[in-house]
């Protein structure tokens, strides 16, 4: 299992601090939430904020874009070349359009789907894209209750056998080292975790518990 930590649940005032430290304590991706206050009821941080998380980041950024316009965010943010850049199904009219103005810009764009969307809304755009998100709360704030998808995360994975087998499945929101043992064996090949990571007094003892 991969590990990308959320940087929502780090202490902001050492936010560079924060980044370094997961990056040596073992994490495979930096996972950043960016927030629009109108696709989430939430706002978090944009492009000259990420700029700095960037400069100190030993790990590749995971862009997680919870916006309502997917095309003027992908603008700001890739100059900070991050590997992916995922947008919510649920926001966008033009997937195809979206997936490769991303993939124009050097990189692996990636669909997000949130708890009660179902995986059949994505069948058609999945071979365009290097990985699948699956939200696992609704999006806009860390620290909240897992909602059990096992099943959609099962029936995307016997899609992107038939579709896309090197696309990568993300699940985001509420992973602890409890239930990232049944993520696994679903299929999934990279977790989210935010407060779980950040809550924890060791980041490499947290991190370390997810690699299953
Ligand atoms: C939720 C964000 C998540 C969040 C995860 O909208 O997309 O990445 O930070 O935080 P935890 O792991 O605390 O649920
Ligand atoms: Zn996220």
């Amino acid at each position: 299992m991969l590990v990308a930590p959320s940087i929502l649940s780090a202490d902001f005032g050492i936010l560079a601090k924060e980044v370094v430290d997961i990056c040596t304590a073992g994490a495979d991706l930096v996972h950043v939430d960016v927030m629009d206050g109108h696709f989430v009821p939430n706002m978090t941080i944009g492009p000259v904020v990420v700029k700095a998380v960037a400069d100190v980041a030993t790990k590749p950024l995971d862009v997680h874009l919870m916006v309502e316009d997917n095309s003027f965010f992908i603008d700001l943010f890739a100059p900070l070349k991050p590997k992916y850049i995922s947008f919510h199904y649920e926001s966008e009219r033009h997937h195809h359009r979206v997936a490769q103005k991303i993939r124009d810009h050097g990189i692996s764009p990636a669909i997000v789907i949130n708890p009660a969307t179902p995986v059949s809304c994505i069948a058609e755009i999945v071979r365009y894209v290097d990985m699948v998100l699956l939200m696992s709360v609704n999006p806009g704030f860390g620290g909240q209750k897992f909602i059990p998808i096992y099943d959609k995360i099962r029936e995307l994975r016997r899609l992107l056998d038939e579709r896309n087998p090197k696309c990568l499945i993300e699940v985001d929101g509420g992973v602890n080292d409890k239930n990232v043992h049944e993520l696994k064996e679903a299929g999934v090949d990279i977790v989210v975790a935010g407060s779980y990571v950040f809550g924890h007094k060791d980041y490499a003892e947290a991190i370390a518990s997810l690699k299953v």
